[in-house]
């Protein structure tokens, strides 16, 4: 019975490029999860978008002198073509700049109001004297009030994690003029994320299989007490609340961008021509939802979106929350304004993707801070991806190619011990990758691939084929369709991985179509190598990387050398 899974991956906001922090937090795990569904015969949904409103894009929009949906459509188009360059397989990818997303959020917004888990009432709010203005909570910086970091902005503390109000900031200033602002009554609307402590704490009671990080960080919110939140703000570029009277205001950008798992389903369905398609993955029960998202995300996802749910009704909860934590770039945390990053879009004009994609998965931040520096990139393309992988397809490959004329070897003569302790072990890594991506344990599954390419590596050194062609035809013949047929099953549990380069292997081993339709499947795998079966003239398919690019990349960066 195929299983249905929902993806949903946390919505960029549209203000800048991407940065391998982004890739590596959550889009290369959403999509080595959804790949390996798809190929497991499940029914996949992965759904984001831009995410279009809120500060960000505003702050970016008055840098530069322009309208906020400028900026968004200059990102948003560029994500597009990031996702398709790098092999992001998105079911949708949409912004929450669309009416569709506006009818779906004033369609949770009033229902929620229905059910008196949205109320308005008056609240104290930044106000900058200087500038004359309420400030949005990203406007406001000040001391957490948890960990007491200096830089901690009035929506949250990226140092801690804790999401913040503005007026519990210590010694709060606004971030344009740098006074001191006062606080001022203002009308808006709270959501009652106190009635929802208790159906949350039973929620959460059986995820025991929830990564720790998300899980202890998930507990500690929730002891420490559910406030209501304010979900509208003084602001004109948003999704309008749907109210008469309130036209300077719009709804919290938080509020209505995880909304956005749900109107983009509603989108893909419309889009296919199956308008209802999309309650299969919202309403059946047996529907399991992942959501691919950061750390500094987890609380959006593990409580308030949940909170949100419960009171909307009938929709799907959370069934897990697989958040990684940060990558670092040479040692460093990531920064957009001190431009300390390498963009996606600069990597791709000057690599190819899939070495990132093994770099990022081998060194996941999965459960703990991981660091990208150059040396580290190079040293693990040469070492492992061209040396450990890209060696052994090419020389069983080439050898075969011209040894054999471009034809899968004949052996008639039964296996021997070491064919049979190879090819055991095939299988065994299959089944243990397979466990690993269901378990979204992405780094253990890799290495399980890489170990069964080594042991291939050291098979092929004992067995010589190179040697015993002059004088044992049968033998190479042996070695190397044995090896064949273990490039067949690494092809398929590495396509998560490295969709581009298992395309090419699958090509070179004589098959056309799509390495993605291939089963996961030992047996099935091994049955397609047939004596005589013809390969196609192969190349390589790592490129070694000279030293002196770490040394370029990193120099051009500002890495003291
Ligand atoms: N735009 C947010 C960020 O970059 C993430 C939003 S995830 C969503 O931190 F689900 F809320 F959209
Ligand atoms: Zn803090």
């Amino acid at each position: 019975m195929p299983e249905r899974i929902f993806i949903g991956v946390a919505w960029p906001y549209a203000n800048g490029p991407l940065h391998m922090g982004h890739i590596a937090g959550c889009y290369l795990a959403a999509d080595i999860f959804a790949r390996y569904h798809r190929m497991k015969g499940n029914d996949v949904l992965m759904v984001s978008g831009s995410d279009a409103h809120g500060t960000p894009i505003t702050i970016r929009a008055d840098q530069e002198g322009v309208e906020p949906d400028v900026i968004l459509e200059r990102y948003h188009s560029q994500f597009l073509d990031t996702w398709d360059r790098l092999g992001i397989s998105f079911d949708l990818f949409t912004t929450t700049h669309t009416d569709n997303h506006q009818r779906v959020v004033q369609d949770i917004f009033r229902r929620l109001q229905e059910q008196g888990y949205i109320y308005a009432d008056t609240m104290l709010l930044a106000h900058c004297a200087g500038c004359t203005r309420f400030l949005p909570d990203r406007y406001v910086e000040g001391i957490c009030p948890h960990c007491r970091n200096e830089r901690a902005r009035g929506d949250q503390c990226d140092n801690c994690g804790h999401t913040l109000d503005p007026i519990e900031l210590v010694e709060p200033r606004c971030n344009i003029c740098g006074q001191t602002p006062d606080f001022r009554d203002s009308e808006h609307f709270f959501l009652r994320l106190s009635a929802f402590e208790q159906d949350l704490l039973n929620w959460i009671g059986d995820k025991d299989y929830w990564r720790p990080n998300v899980a202890n960080s998930t507990r500690g919110f929730l002891q420490g007490g559910l406030k209501d939140r304010a979900i509208t703000r003084d602001l004109t570029w948003g999704v309008p609340l749907p109210i008469d009277g309130y036209d300077e205001k719009r709804i919290y950008v938080w509020f209505e961008a995880v909304i956005g798992y749900l109107s983009a389903a509603v989108e893909w369905a419309e889009n296919n021509g199956t308008p209802s398609a999309w309650e299969d993955f919202w309403k059946d029960e047996d529907t399991r939802a992942y959501y691919f998202i950061g750390k500094d995300n987890i609380p959006f996802h593990s409580i308030i979106w949940p909170a949100m749910i419960m009171g909307y009704g009938g929709l799907n909860l959370p069934y897990d929350v697989p958040a990684n934590e940060f990558l670092s770039l040479e040692s460093r945390k990531f920064s957009t304004s001190q431009n300390w990053a390498v963009w996606v879009p600069d990597y791709l004009d000057r690599y190819d993707p899939d070495p990132l994609r093994y770099l990022l998965s081998i060194n996941m931040p999965e459960s703990g801070d991981t660091d990208f520096s150059w040396s580290e990139f190079v040293r693990r393309n040469n070492d492992e991806l061209v040396a450990t992988y890209g060696n052994l397809v090419n020389r069983v490959l080439r050898f075969t190619y011209r040894n054999f004329d471009g034809q899968v070897p004949v052996d008639a003569a039964p296996p021997e011990d070491a064919e049979i302790a190879l090819l055991a072990s095939a299988r065994q890594a299959m089944a243990d990758v397979d466990d690993a991506l269901a378990h979204t344990r992405f780094r253990a599954g890799i290495s399980r691939a890489f170990a069964l390419a080594q042991e291939t590596n050291r098979y092929l050194d004992t067995r010589a084929p190179w040697q015993s062609i002059k004088t044992d035809r049968a033998d190479a013949a042996r070695a190397l369709g044995t090896a064949i047929q273990v490039l067949n099953c690494l092809k398929v549990v590495l396509a998560p991985y490295l969709p581009f380069t298992s395309q090419k292997l699958h090509e070179f081993l004589g098959f056309d179509g799509e390495v993605s339709s291939e089963p996961w499947d030992f047996d099935n795998l091994v049955g397609q190598i047939r004596p005589g079966g013809t390969l196609r003239n192969p190349s390589a398919l790592y490129a070694k990387l000279d030293t002196a690019v770490a040394e370029q990349e990193a120099e051009q960066l500002g890495v003291p050398a």
